[in-house]
């Protein structure tokens, strides 16, 4: 009952290599483990397309999708391969560090190398440092997220929601 600990963020695995192949799918197993150095890990089925480009190339970027994305966060959490990408409007740019290429317009690209997988149960989680990183200025405001911009959450199978705009500060 995993579904327990939703709603939980969706983000987008992106794979492969600029120019030559290029895979997305959606992920909300997705974690910092490392402030410094920044570390981070995705759990990923052995099952997907993305799991054989992960491991050809150890190297993997997580894409950050705003709200007005869903529907092609839909074709790439719902589909397998390469091909669905003709579905979505994603263009890909070159990444900073990377040969895996990061997603124009999304609201932030997270740079990844693989240093450590391990399986658990019917996934495998893999462990990337985040070499480079870039986002929009829009988003992240002073290092914030501005919660205006539409963070994507997920709530089950084809429904999904956003972070409210609310805010508390609490007493300290
Ligand atoms: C919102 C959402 C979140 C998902 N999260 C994960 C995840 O964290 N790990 C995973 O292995 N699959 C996850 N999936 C399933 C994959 O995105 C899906 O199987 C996709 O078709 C795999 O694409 P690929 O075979 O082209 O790599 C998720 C699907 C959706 C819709």
């Amino acid at each position: 009952m995993y579904r327990l600990l939703y709603p939980l963020r969706t983000y987008l695995i992106v794979s492969g290599r600029f120019g030559e192949e290029v895979n997305v799918m959606a992920a909300d197993w997705v974690t910092v483990v490392s402030a410094k150095p920044f570390i981070v890990a995705v759990s990923i089925a052995p099952t997907r397309y993305t799991y054989h480009l992960v491991k050809k190339y150890r190297e993997f970027v997580i894409s950050v999708p705003s709200i007005d994305m869903v529907n092609d966060v839909w074709i790439v959490g719902s589909e397998k391969g390469p091909e669905k990408l003709k579905k979505t409007k994603f263009e890909f740019v070159h990444a900073l560090k990377t040969m895996t290429p990061i997603i124009k317009n999304a609201l932030a690209n997270l740079e990844c190398k693989v240093i450590g997988e391990h399986p658990y149960g019917d996934h495998v989680l893999f462990v990337g440092e985040v070499v480079a990183y870039s986002y929009r200025e829009d988003a992240f405001r002073g290092g914030e997220p501005q919660l205006g911009i539409g963070f994507l959450a997920h709530i089950a199978y084809d429904k999904f929601t956003t972070i409210s705009k609310e805010i508390i500060t609490v007493k300290r």
